[in-house]
């Protein structure tokens, strides 16, 4: 399962996201946890030191291994420079197992306590609203294109609610989407533009509220997004030790905040796998990219690069 972690800056995105890849690792569940946002925090939150955190290879800034590789036999791509982040694969193309040994994961992966972490790596202020920010932030957009996961292996994203999610299919690639919120009304607006960009595309949306501290707290917010609702965690003891660097077992969590992950987990597992949609999702923001800007950067009709004889069956790779 594909498991988005969204919502407005310093929501709870990154503290919620490796909390809940740490809780699947100690379920001995199959977990690869991907750094997909401008800061990078996730290393830090799942447990390695700040320099450990800093020597895990930046995805953004190596992807033409992430190329070489995907791309295998593929005959309609004629070479690396012309794969973007929308690039879907076709005859040739190396899929991904979320449980197999490749060269992209012994590069890039790092295991922290069970969770594999992979990160797109840091950004300077300099590569924001530049070409360059879009092929980094892309790696990880092309990589969950090829990987075809099994509904019981988990891959969880920690991503900003940037315009730049819709732009691309980015948001398309979740069987499961969690946003959190804060009780604030900058918050709430943020799922109400989520649902609004997504709302054409079976985006699976879930609402995590976040430091939610009575009932007032929780009214707010049920009264702004009702069913989408699906649980709150309050303020945590243990979140605040983590911030102050010590890194707690994870049975250590309140326990009204474990539960939350037990819920969080139990809904994700209920989603179905709809690889027919995923795939079509990936053509369509693929053409539209092409159109938009990449035919015109590449020199040459992206869109040739969808391969019509090509159906995604992962059923066929996985068994
Ligand atoms: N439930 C909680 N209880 C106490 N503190 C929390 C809780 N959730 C998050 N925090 C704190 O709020 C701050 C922001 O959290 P976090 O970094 O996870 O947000 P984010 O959405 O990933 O932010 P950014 O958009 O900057 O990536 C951190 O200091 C974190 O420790
Ligand atoms: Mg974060």
């Amino acid at each position: 399962m594909k498991i988005a972690f969204v919502g407005k800056g310093g929501s709870g995105k990154t503290t919620i996201s490796s909390l809940f890849c740490r809780y699947l690792a100690s379920k001995n569940l199959p977990v690869i946890a991907i750094d997909a946002d401008i800061n990078q925090h996730m290393g830090t939150a799942l447990g390695l030191s700040t320099e450990a955190a800093l020597e895990v290879p930046p995805m953004g800034l190596e992807i033409n291994r992430i190329k070489e590789y995907l791309r295998g036999t593929n005959s309609r791509i004629n070479s690396n420079s012309t794969i973007i982040k929308t690039t879907p694969p076709g005859r040739g193309s190396r899929l991904i197992k979320v449980q197999e040994d490749n060269p992209i994961y012994s590069y890039f992966q790092r295991n922290v306590d069970g969770v594999r972490l992979m990160a797109t790596g840091p950004f300077s202020e300099e590569d924001l609203g530049t070409k360059c920010y879009h092929s980094k932030v892309g790696a990880v957009e092309l990589l969950l294109n090829h990987i075809v996961d099994k509904q019981d292996e988990y891959v969880v994203v920690d991503m900003t609610a940037g315009a730049d999610s819709f732009a691309s299919g980015m948001f398309t690639k979740f069987d499961m989407t969690f946003l959190i919120a804060e009780p604030t009304v900058k918050a709430l607006t943020v799922y109400d533009q989520y649902k609004q960009y997504s709302k054409d595309y079976n985006v699976n949306l879930k609402v995590i509220g976040n430091k939610v501290e009575d009932q007032e707290d929780l009214e707010f917010i049920q009264s702004k997004i009702g069913n989408d609702l699906l649980a709150a965690l309050g303020r945590s003891e243990y979140v605040k030790k983590m911030e102050k660097g010590q890194h707690l077992a994870l049975q250590q969590l309140e326990s009204e905040n474990k539960a939350v992950l037990d819920l969080m987990l139990s809904e994700v597992n209920k989603a179905e796998k709809d690889w027919e949609n995923f795939y079509k999702n990936t053509v369509e923001f693929h053409v539209k990219n092409a159109i938009s800007w990449a035919n015109a950067t590449a020199g040459e009709d992206l869109a040739l690069q969808v391969d019509p004889e090509f159906q995604l069956r992962p059923e066929k790779v996985l068994s």
